[in-house]
């Protein structure tokens, strides 16, 4: 069931959401080459429990870590590890959750470190406008597909896959809620967008293939079948009456 929500409670997800923003605002300076993924997160442990809430994904089915650390070929839900160091021209997407006052946002965003290649620049710009465009389709959508199918022509249309294995997904009440929000599909299909939806837009794009593993080791961790890169942006977003807010 999709449960709908109301002014008070969108202020409080957004409440939750301004942490995240303001983290992804300052995280650059920490993510050089030579940091570890397991110190970065660390540091966004630290930075949530000081704004007075708390990190979503710890302890979610078992997640060991308070975000996702996805490097290069990973896709998502890479988990933040000492070993795991940082090199310049990587890509590295960085998916946080955070719970204040029992509301909760979802976002990433991919970040590169230092400079990158021309295709890997694309690929991340591509992935950007993909949410951009899915955040300005959700004003007048009237179903899901209407907004998955943006991303996925988006995406497609500049030579990219978007990864079919993963989703969106309502969010506030809960990280993850119904009803699911796919990065591809058809206009007119899907669930009926109503005024107090919140959603987590989140289009996963890959450079090669669509088709993606899940580590067998750690059984987190998505890498692209073919080692090609991918990118990851996420934001939680308000459906109100004829218009969107951005609550992350
Ligand atoms: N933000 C992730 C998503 O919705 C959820 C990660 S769940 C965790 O795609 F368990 F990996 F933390
Ligand atoms: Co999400």
């Amino acid at each position: 069931m999709i449960r709908l929500k109301g002014p008070e409670d969108i202020e409080g997800i957004a409440e939750a959401g301004r942490i995240i923003h303001s983290l992804f605002e300052i995280l650059p300076e920490k993510l050089v080459p030579g940091v570890s993924t397991k110190e970065i997160d660390k540091f966004i442990e630290t930075y949530i429990r000081d704004h007075g809430a708390r990190p979503a994904f710890k302890g979610y089915r078992g997640y060991p870590s308070a975000s996702c650390i996805s490097v290069n070929e990973e896709v998502v839900h890479g988990i933040p590890s000492e070993k795991k160091v940082l090199r310049e021209s990587d890509i590295v997407g960085i998916d946080v959750g955070v719970e204040k006052g029992g509301y909760y946002a979802d976002s990433a965003w991919t970040f590169a470190i230092g400079e990158v290649n021309e295709e890997d620049r694309r690929l991340m710009e591509t992935t950007l406008l993909a949410l951009q465009r899915a955040i300005k389709k959700a004003e007048t959508a009237t179903h899901i597909g209407d907004i998955s199918y943006t991303i996925q022509r988006t995406v497609e249309k500049a030579g990219f896959s978007v990864v079919r294995d993963f989703v969106g997904h309502g969010v506030g009440f809960d990280i993850h809620e119904p009803p699911m929000v796919p990065n591809y599909g058809q206009p007119g299909r899907g669930e009926r967008i109503s005024p107090g939806m919140v959603l987590a837009i989140e289009p996963m794009v890959n450079a090669g293939t669509w088709k993606v593993r899940i580590d067998p080791e750690d059984g987190w961790t998505v890498r692209t079948l073919d080692g090609k890169k991918s990118a990851h942006y996420e934001h939680t977003i308000a459906i109100l009456d004829g218009e969107v807010q951005v609550l992350t």
